[in-house]
């Protein structure tokens, strides 16, 4: 059985023009009235100003989301976008994204830390999961994951699944259920999980009908608004 409230993230990276995540708004917008769960929208930062103007202008059932934070409260950080800076236009942020940390070599302690400013400005960490040890790892450094674990969800995302923008390469589902699971146990409570890595309109539903998977973040299928429309429509299924 499919969960019939489910957290779905689409995560558009660096791509789009504002124009094109208007067109996305428009597109998705209308079919989100119908929709049971959570959708959340994390389009590049110069857009959420104006993208939260038309959710709310046009009564959107959307929720926007940031794709990272900084590391450091606001200051001289040039380049940089603190989460108080956005913390009226955004309630989530996806943090600890295995691309923020292959290409902008993101630490553990940056992650735990953007944890920590995300949660002060009441911004809920969407935050990726690569493999259990790096759960682990954050673990073994501090409590901020299993104090705030009711404030956050989680995301079992392998690199290895993420599509890269070409080919799909899911990882298997039953796999991804276990993981999900084992998060779980490690944190020693009841917290959301998601999965993340090549979702897509023909695979979602195997995903979603895990019994330890909420939702899914899904990154090269919400791109082009159709595709994710599908993705959407066959997560019911
Ligand atoms: P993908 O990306 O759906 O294109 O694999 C997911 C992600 O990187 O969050």
């Amino acid at each position: 059985m499919s969960n019939p409230t489910p957290v779905v993230i689409a995560n558009l990276k660096a791509n789009k023009t504002w124009e094109e995540v208007s067109a996305w708004l428009n597109e998705v917008g209308k079919a989100s009235k119908d929709f049971k769960g959570t959708l959340i929208f994390c389009p590049s930062y110069p857009f959420l100003a104006s993208a939260k103007e038309k959710i709310d202008r046009d009564s959107i059932n959307i929720k926007l989301g940031s794709q990272d934070i900084s590391k450091f409260e606001q200051g001289a950080y040039t380049g940089e976008v603190a989460a108080s800076q956005i913390a009226d236009l955004v309630e989530y942020a996806v943090l600890g994204h295995s691309e923020r940390r292959k290409y902008f070599n993101e630490t553990n302690e940056d992650v735990l830390k953007k944890v920590e400013l995300a949660l002060s400005s009441n911004i809920t960490p969407i935050l990726c999961i690569s493999d259990m040890s790096q759960l682990d790892e954050y673990l073994g450094k501090s409590n901020l994951l299993k104090e705030n674990s009711d404030k956050i969800i989680f995301v079992y995302e392998p690199p290895s699944a993420i599509s890269g923008g070409r080919d799909y390469k899911p990882d298997n589902p039953e796999d991804a259920n276990n993981n999900a699971q084992e998060m779980g146990n490690k944190i020693g409570k009841e917290i959301t999980t998601i999965y993340g890595g090549s979702i897509n309109p023909d695979n979602v539903n195997s995903f979603f009908s895990q019994n330890n998977i909420e939702g899914g973040l899904v990154g090269q299928a919400s791109v082009d608004p159709n595709t994710f429309l599908q993705v959407l429509e066959n997560a019911k299924i």
